[in-house]
């Protein structure tokens, strides 16, 4: 059996990072493509020039064009504008849009059966102008956002309680957008709710925190967004796929039904294995959580309204 062959479309720093991480995970074979010349033939080829080092057996090369993608097991878009300070993510909107339709016209030619994970935003919108564009089944078109959420808000738990990262589990719902829904109740420290070590008013700040934690990167960076802990989030969410290992991430996926909602991607927490989307968990709300929820829905759909597709 040969090797996977995983394309990273935008060679930025959300896109070199996945690269990378792919890369060292050994999934497969990667191809970098941009539209700046030389560009991710240069990142590449130092990337490729860092795997004796650290002893990873892939392939990278970059590309300007989409023939070198041929036959992709899997394709992650990461190419658009990010944000700077005083931007909302919604603020990308119209440029990327029109990115991200000529990329997944693209894509789909050169390979036809292919996953996509999307992480250019606006995230909830690109991920279904993708799947529009791409004629793929809604299973194989993945929104990456709850993988980078949930990882800030079990960052930020570990953190405070000094424990280790790897013991703490969260989940974040909704929209990729300060309307987000992070969920304490279902936040945990090996099994054992966060409540009992954490009290309300503080919890409340974390969950806070984390909503607004792509700004605050943002805020401090002055010049673009964040780019080690999304990047993460989108290998993360390539390794469940490419090992089919059935791991239960937050994921923007296709609703049709689940949590009342239907024919939109939604932030939920998802079985993602070798056929992507392979089922959607709808957990309990109670009331607040749920009205949070539906909040975030309405923002999506306002966006999507905005956009006209
Ligand atoms: P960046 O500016 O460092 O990289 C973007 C790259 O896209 C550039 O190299 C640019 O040349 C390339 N590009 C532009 N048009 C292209 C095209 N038509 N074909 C191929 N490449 C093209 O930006 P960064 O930081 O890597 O962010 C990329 C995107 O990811 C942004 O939209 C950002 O908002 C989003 N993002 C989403 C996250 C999420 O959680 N979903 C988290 C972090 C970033
Ligand atoms: C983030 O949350 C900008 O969406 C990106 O950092």
């Amino acid at each position: 059996m040969g090797r996977k062959k995983i394309t990273v479309v935008g060679g930025g720093n959300v896109g070199a990072s996945t690269a990378l991480w792919v890369a060292q995970k050994e999934l497969g074979d990667v191809v970098l493509v941009d539209i700046l010349e030389g560009m991710p033939q240069g990142k590449s080829l130092d990337m490729m020039e860092a795997s004796p080092i650290e002893g990873f057996d892939s392939r990278i090369s970059g590309a300007n064009s989409y023939e070198d993608t041929k036959g992709s097991d899997l394709v992650i878009i990461t190419a658009g504008l990010a944000r700077k300070p005083g931007m909302e993510r919604s603020d990308l909107i119209e440029k990327n849009s029109q990115i991200l339709k000529g990329i997944v016209g693209e894509i789909v030619k050169y390979s036809p059966d292919t996953t996509l994970i999307i992480v250019t935003n606006p995230l909830d919108v690109m991920v279904y102008i993708a799947w529009k564009e791409s004629g793929l089944k809604p299973n194989k078109v993945i929104g990456m956002a709850g993988a980078l959420d949930g990882a800030r808000l079990r960052a930020f738990l570990a953190m405070e309680l000094d424990v280790s990262v790897e013991d703490v589990h969260a989940m974040v719902i909704g929209g990729h957008a300060n309307e987000m829904v992070p969920l304490k109740r279902y936040s945990t420290v090996s099994g054992i709710p966060v409540s009992q070590f954490i009290d309300d008013k503080r919890l409340d700040e974390i969950m806070q925190r984390t909503k607004t934690a792509g700004a605050e990167i943002v805020n401090l960076l002055k010049t673009g967004s964040a780019y080690y802990a999304p990047s993460a989030g989108a290998a993360e969410m390539a390794e469940a796929i490419l090992k089919d290992k059935k791991r239960v991430i937050p994921c923007a996926a296709y609703l049709s039904g689940e949590y009342g909602v239907d024919g939109l991607f939604v932030g939920a927490p998802v079985v993602l294995g070798a056929n992507g989307v392979e089922k959607v968990l709808e957990l309990e709300l109670d009331e607040g959580e749920k009205k949070a929820f539906d909040e975030s829905v309405d923002a999506i759909k306002n966006l999507i309204k905005e956009l006209n597709i």
